[in-house]
């Protein structure tokens, strides 16, 4: 049996920065009132990417592909399956994997969307390790793509300023050498009405709707029960303990939940990878996102241990531990 092993990563944002300033400029042109001062303090946001029409999840999706394929050194005909968590497709269908696919030239590849929002990383790397280790792929293309400001009810306050565009990718390769340990996903559909694009398309429009709407402290609270524990589950199921972290990746939607988490586990606040603050929530892309910086900038070593983690809608969370 291989170990699924990550053998390159990459990422692509908007070129458009917006800082909170600048939005908060913007939005007061339409009755909108927010702050540089309250963003930063309830969340740690300082500037997000927005993307321009035609900086599409597949294109951000491509970009970042790329750069995964040229860090992996496997060319794109290589690759048996792209798996790209996106709950912002450019179209309903065919699969933003399948577009990507074509961009790419994969013409090797099987592909699928993968859909669980913020968790949708976390989940198709699961999903791509069990191809792995079922010896049903080689490698597989793992891409979490976002065009969340499309979603983005520009009126509404609570959520216009969470979040951001972007993507990220791995390329996962089958190796004897231990890559990915563990993976625990969850998902309570109970919680589904905190975290909603509550409008369904009918007759070519959308019915009810059509915006992001958040519960915010009902999902604070959720994150901050669960995403210690699930870490905990994945801990267990590869007979580690948290103090074998080297980094910990979750998902970056609020830098309070981020540091509580890190806390509970008895991390140093030095061990989390941190990008909130640049990139705001980028959903699915958050994590592969933070991974490639971390990568990048040398702060990831070959050998460490990282503990992924995903929470958001569905509500869905999970971890994954792996030896990069
Ligand atoms: N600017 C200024 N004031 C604001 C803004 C804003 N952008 N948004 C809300 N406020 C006001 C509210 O109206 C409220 O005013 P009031 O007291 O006069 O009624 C006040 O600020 C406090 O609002 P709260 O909602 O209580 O603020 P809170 O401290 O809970 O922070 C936040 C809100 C940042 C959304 C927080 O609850 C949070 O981060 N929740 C988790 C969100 C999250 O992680 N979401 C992503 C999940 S991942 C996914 O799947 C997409």
């Amino acid at each position: 049996l291989s170990y699924a092993q990550i053998l390159g990563t990459g990422s692509a944002l908007p070129t458009r920065a917006v800082t909170n300033q600048q939005l908060a400029d913007e939005l007061a042109t339409q009755g909108v009132i927010t702050s540089d001062e309250w963003i930063v303090e309830r969340t740690g946001i300082r500037q997000r990417y927005l993307a321009n029409p035609d900086e599409t999840t597949t294109a951000l999706g491509s970009q970042a592909a790329r750069a995964a394929l040229s860090a992996a050194g496997i060319a794109a005909s290589e690759i048996d399956l792209i798996i790209v968590a996106t709950s912002t497709p450019d179209q309903i269908f065919p699969s933003t994997a399948c577009l990507i696919q074509a961009e790419l030239g994969a013409v090797n590849a099987a592909a699928f969307d993968l859909q669980a929002v913020c968790s949708g990383f976390v989940y198709a790397l699961s999903a791509a390790n069990s191809f792995i280790r079922a010896g049903q792929a080689r490698y597989v293309l793992v891409i979490g793509a976002e065009v969340f400001s499309r979603l983005l009810d520009w009126q509404d306050r609570t959520t216009c300023v969470l979040f951001g565009d972007g993507a990220g990718a791995v390329v996962l390769g089958a190796s004897p050498e231990p890559g990915l340990l563990a993976c625990r996903l969850r998902a309570d559909g109970r919680q589904a009405k905190v975290l909603t694009t509550a409008g369904r398309l009918a007759k070519g429009q959308i019915e009810g709707h059509p915006f992001l709407q958040m519960d915010g402290q009902a999902v604070f609270k959720l994150a901050v029960t669960v995403l210690d524990k699930v870490a905990r589950e994945c801990l267990e199921i590869a007979g580690m303990e948290a103090k074998q972290i080297d980094w910990l990746i979750p998902h970056q939607a609020n830098i309070r939940i981020l540091q509580a988490t890190a806390k509970k586990l008895g991390l140093d606040e030095s061990q989390l990878v941190l990008t909130v603050a640049e990139h705001g929530n980028t959903s699915a892309a958050s994590v592969p996102l933070a991974l490639d910086k971390a990568v990048r900038d040398g702060r990831i070593q070959r050998g460490q241990t990282l503990m992924l983690q995903g929470v958001g809608g569905g509500f869905t969370w999970a971890s994954t531990l792996l030896i990069y």
